[in-house]
């Protein structure tokens, strides 16, 4: 039902921009007056730019999983179905991708995006990056002090630099998490399962994060003593952890005290963090077998933790809040 309303609201969006374009030369609109953007007041907006449909897809199952807002990243121009073929050196897309300064025009911007803190951001990936398009977004609106969550849909390509690359052109004040790759064959399930672990609805809470080098990542919580007492320290400070390696799949380091353990026998995949003997935290980057706590998992594939967590000692944050 929510579905169907979705796709007329966003019939209703498609013809009100051709009207506005119309209308208004150097069309603005607010996100306010656009019909598709009735708010849910969730505070998350899910801001996308799709050729072909999958990208869509996808944003529509991560708004109606998360109730929130939808607008949609119309270029002036529509991409042609020439324009879309990467089989031709020439075509539009190839040569907009090829070129750093490329900024194709958007046909209307939201102008004000101060109701929502969190922007989850989807697009395609077009040669390895995201369409140049983005680029034009990025650099048209004020996203300072939101929390931005990136994903994408690709034949095969990973994330890659596409997602650090758009984060370059945002005010440092925005919070970038992990992005997120989906691809092409995944079914509205998987995405759904994957916007219910960022915990951003309404009934989820059991979330805590972990920022290190420059990356902020969410760990959706276990459901324990152990977790119940860490979220308690973290609603009363950040608490920093110098972390090593050991063993070759985990990066360990104190936390500082002593929490309740729940331990039970664990093999852990990339992305478990654990509590170890009541008072050391870890982030297992491979497999393992013991008797520990696990306090919860980020949802990220095992060679970009690897890469993010560098090699080494590290110096990670704890933190309730990204
Ligand atoms: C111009 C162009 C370039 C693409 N480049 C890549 C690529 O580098 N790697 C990849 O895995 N898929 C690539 N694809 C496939 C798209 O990323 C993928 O089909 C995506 O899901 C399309 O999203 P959409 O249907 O919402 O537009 C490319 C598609 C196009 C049109």
């Amino acid at each position: 039902m929510k579905k169907a309303l979705l796709i007329v609201l966003s019939l209703l969006l498609f013809f009100s921009v051709s009207l506005a374009e119309d209308a208004v030369s150097s069309a603005t609109l607010s996100v306010d007056r656009l019909p598709a953007v009735e708010s849910t007041g969730s505070g998350i907006l899910v801001v996308y730019f799709s050729t072909d449909d999958t990208i869509r897809a996808a944003a529509y199952t991560v708004a109606d999983t998360l109730s929130a807002d939808l607008f949609e990243i119309q270029p002036a121009e529509p991409y042609t179905a020439d324009d879309v073929n990467y089989h031709n050196s020439q075509s539009r897309t190839s040569i907009e991708q090829n070129d750093l300064q490329a900024r194709p025009t958007i046909a209307i911007l939201p102008e004000d995006l101060s109701r929502y803190d969190t922007i989850i951001l989807g697009y395609p990936i077009w040669w390895g990056q995201a369409p140049r398009i983005l680029y034009t977004f990025m650099e048209s609106v004020d996203l300072s002090g939101k929390t931005i969550i990136p994903f994408c849909t690709s034949g095969s390509s990973g994330v890659g630099s596409s997602a650090s690359n758009l984060q370059k052109l945002t005010s440092e004040s925005a919070v970038w998490l992990e992005a997120k790759r989906i691809s092409n064959g995944s079914s509205a399930e998987d995405i759904r399962v994957w916007a219910e672990s960022l915990g951003l609805g309404k009934e989820e809470t059991g979330m805590f994060y972990i920022h290190v080098n420059d990356a902020v990542l969410a760990v959706k919580a276990e459901d324990n003593s152990s977790t119940e007492a860490l979220l308690q320290l973290l609603e009363a400070g950040d608490i920093t952890i110098s972390m090593h390696d050991y063993g070759s799949f985990e990066k360990v380091g104190p936390l500082g005290t002593t929490i309740p353990s729940n331990d039970e026998d664990i093999t852990t995949v990339p992305g478990d963090v654990i509590l170890y003997q009541g008072d050391q935290v870890t982030i297992y980057y491979d497999e393992n077998r013991w008797d520990f706590t696990k306090l919860g998992h980020i949802d990220i594939g095992q060679d970009e933790l690897k890469a993010i967590l560098g090699s080494g000692d590290v110096t990670v944050i704890l933190s309730a809040n990204p």
